[in-house]
C-alpha cells in the first residue's frame, strides 16, 4: 500500500520511516524545500535516536520518498497522513490553520477515495470541522473520502521503539472501509498481539488528551508527594513503589523530578482545560496538575536557595537542560523557568547538556555560559545541579567533580544518585522527596 504524510516534523517523520519498514510506501511531503533537500541527503533535522539509520535504510530500499509537491503524494495513495504542526495559541488552545490549510490542499488534489486522517495532536471536533472543509472545497464535485482519527503515542527520545512496539493503536474513523484500510496499516503488530482500539472520530481524539493529562496528572501527584515526604522524613520512591505495586495504579511515570515539560503534556493540558471550558465545565484534575508543575519548578529553585543563600554571587553548574534525555528538545524544560528564576536572583550559571546546548542557547537567558562537559561546568562552582537524566550524567567521576567544585553542594533534582553515598562521598547532597 501506498501512504502520504504531511508534515516532516516529530511524529510526520518517525510515522513515515517506520510505515516504510513495515514494508508501505510511504512518500513525504514538507513546503520547506530545504528540509526536504536535507532529507534527500539523509540529514533528519532533530535528534532522534535510530530515526536517522531507519529513514536512510528505507530511503535507499525505495520505500521512503520525501517531497515538496503535494499532489505526488496525494495521487499515489490510499491514506494520507496530516503530521503539520498545531502551535498553542495565547490562550491555550491548538491553533489549527496548518491542519485546515493542508486539508484544503488536499481535497483541490483529490481524484477518488482517500482516508484523511489526523496524526497530530488536534482537540475533539476537528475530524468533523475538516470533513466539511475538505467537503466544502470539492465544491460539489462527486468525490468519496473518509476523515480519520490515528492519534500517535510517542515519547521523544523513545518514539521509534513506542511506534514498533506499541501498548495500543487507537482508530477514530467514521466508516468500516476506513477503520479497515487503518487496520491493515498496522498488520504488522497483529503478530505481537497489539491491542487495536477502533472507535469514533471524536473519542479517539479524546482518547490522546485524556492519556497525556493522565499521565501529566501522576507525574504532578508524586511530584507533590515528594515535598510531603521532605516534610515528614519518607521516602517518595519506595512511596511510589509501595502504591505502584497496586495494579490498579501501576509502577510507570511516578518518578519524581523538577516538573513535566516538553511539547506534549504542557500544551495538551492546557488545551484539554480550554476544551472544557468551551462545553461549559471546569477541569478541576487537570488544573491543579498543571498548577503543582509550576509550583514544583519553583520549589527547585527554593531549594537551591535555602542551601546557597543568598543566591547573589553564586556560581551553579548546571547539568542537563533537554527537558528528559536522548532529545535535544528545549520546548517547556523545566531548566528554562528554574535558570531564569536562579539568574533573576543573581546566581552565576555554567550550563552542560550532551546534546541540547545549541537549542538551550536560543532559550535560556543569556546571562548563561557553556561548558564542553560536565567537569568544566563544575569547576570553581558553589553548587552543581543535575536536571536532566542523561545516562552520561549517571556516571559521574564524583571524586573528580568534588575536586573541581568549590563547595561541594549537590543538588540532584532527577534523583540519579544514591543519598548515602553521597554523603558518604562528602557532598551536601539534596535530592526530591528522599530523606
Ligand atoms: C509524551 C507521552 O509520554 C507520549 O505517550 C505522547 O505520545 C507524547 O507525549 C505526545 O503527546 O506526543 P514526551 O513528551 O516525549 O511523551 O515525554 P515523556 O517521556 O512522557 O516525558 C514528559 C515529561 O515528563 C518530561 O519532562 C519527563 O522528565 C517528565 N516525567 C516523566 C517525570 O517527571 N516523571 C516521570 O515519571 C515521567
Amino acid at each position: 500500500m501506498h501512504i502520504g504524510i504531511i508534515g516532516t516534523g516529530y511524529v510526520g517523520l518517525v510515522t513515515g520511516a517506520c510505515f516504510a519498514e513495515y514494508g508501505l510506501n510511504v512518500t513525504c511531503v514538507d513546503r520547506d524545500e530545504e528540509k526536504i533537500k536535507a532529507l534527500k541527503k539523509g540529514k533528519i533535522p532533530f535528534y532522534e535516536p535510530g530515526l536517522e539509520e531507519l529513514a536512510e535504510k528505507n530511503f535507499k530500499k525505495g520505500r521512503l520518498a520525501f517531497t515538496t509537491n503535494i499532489s505526488e503524494a496525494v495521487n499515489s495513495s490510499l491514506v494520507i497522513f496530516i503530521a503539520v504542526g498545531t502551535p498553542p495559541r495565547g490562550d491555550g488552545s491548538a491553533d489549527l490553520k496548518y491542519v485546515e490549510e493542508v486539508a484544503r490542499e488536499i481535497a483541490g488534489h483529490l481524484e477518488g477515495y482517500k482516508v484523511i486522517v489526523t496524526k497530530s495532536t488536534v482537540p475533539v471536533g476537528t475530524g468533523k470541522r475538516l470533513k466539511s472543509i475538505i467537503g466544502g472545497a470539492l465544491r460539489g464535485k462527486n468525490i468519496h473520502f473518509d476523515v480519520a482519527s490515528n492519534p500517535e503515542f510517542l515519547r521523544e527520545g523513545a518514539a521509534i521503539e513506542d511506534f514498533m512496539r506499541p501498548n495500543r493503536v487507537v482508530i477514530g474513523a467514521e466508516s468500516p472501509q476506513a477503520a479497515a484500510i487503518l487496520q491493515d496499516l498496522y498488520r504488522p503488530l497483529y503478530l505481537i498481539e497489539t491491542p487495536i482500539v477502533v472507535t469514533g472520530i471524536e473519542t479517539a481524539e479524546l482518547i490522546k488528551y485524556a492519556a497525556n493529562s493522565f499521565l501529566a496528572t501522576k507525574i504532578s501527584f508524586i511530584n507533590e508527594m515528594s515535598r510531603l515526604c521532605e516534610k515528614v522524613g519518607a521516602d517518595v520512591h519506595v512511596v511510589a513503589k509501595g502504591i505502584g505495586l497496586d495494579r490498579r495504579i501501576g509502577p510507570k511515570f511516578l518518578h519524581p523530578g523538577p516538573g513535566f515539560g516538553g511539547s506534549c503534556f504542557p500544551k495538551d493540558t492546557k488545551a484539554l482545560v480550554t476544551l472544557a471550558q468551551e462545553n461549559g465545565m471546569e477541569l478541576k484534575i487537570v488544573k491543579a496538575a498543571i498548577a503543582a508543575n509550576e509550583d514544583q519548578k519553583l520549589f527547585m529553585v527554593e531549594k537551591m536557595k535555602s542551601v546557597l543563600n543568598p543566591l547573589g554571587e553564586k556560581t551553579i553548574a548546571v547539568l542537563g537542560l533537554a527537558f528528559k534525555p536522548n532529545t535535544d528538545d528545549m520546548r517547556e524544560a523545566p531548566s528554562i523557568d528554574i535558570l531564569n528564576a536562579l539568574v533573576a536572583e543573581g546566581a552565576r550559571i555554567k550550563a552542560y547538556d550532551p546534546v541540547a546546548a545549541a537549542t538551550a542557547k536560543k532559550v535560556l537567558p543569556k546571562e548563561v555560559v557553556y561548558a564542553k562537559d560536565a567537569y568544566e561546568a563544575v569547576i570553581g562552582a558553589d553548587a552543581v545541579a543535575i536536571l536532566t537524566e542523561w545516562n552520561e550524567l549517571r556516571n559521574l567521576d564524583l571524586g573528580q567533580i568534588k575536586k573541581l567544585l568549590k563547595n561541594p553542594n549537590f543538588f540532584d533534582l532527577r534523583n540519579v544518585y544514591d543519598p548515602q553515598k553521597m554523603k558518604e562521598a562528602g557532598f551536601n547532597y539534596h535530592s526530591v522527596g528522599r530523606p
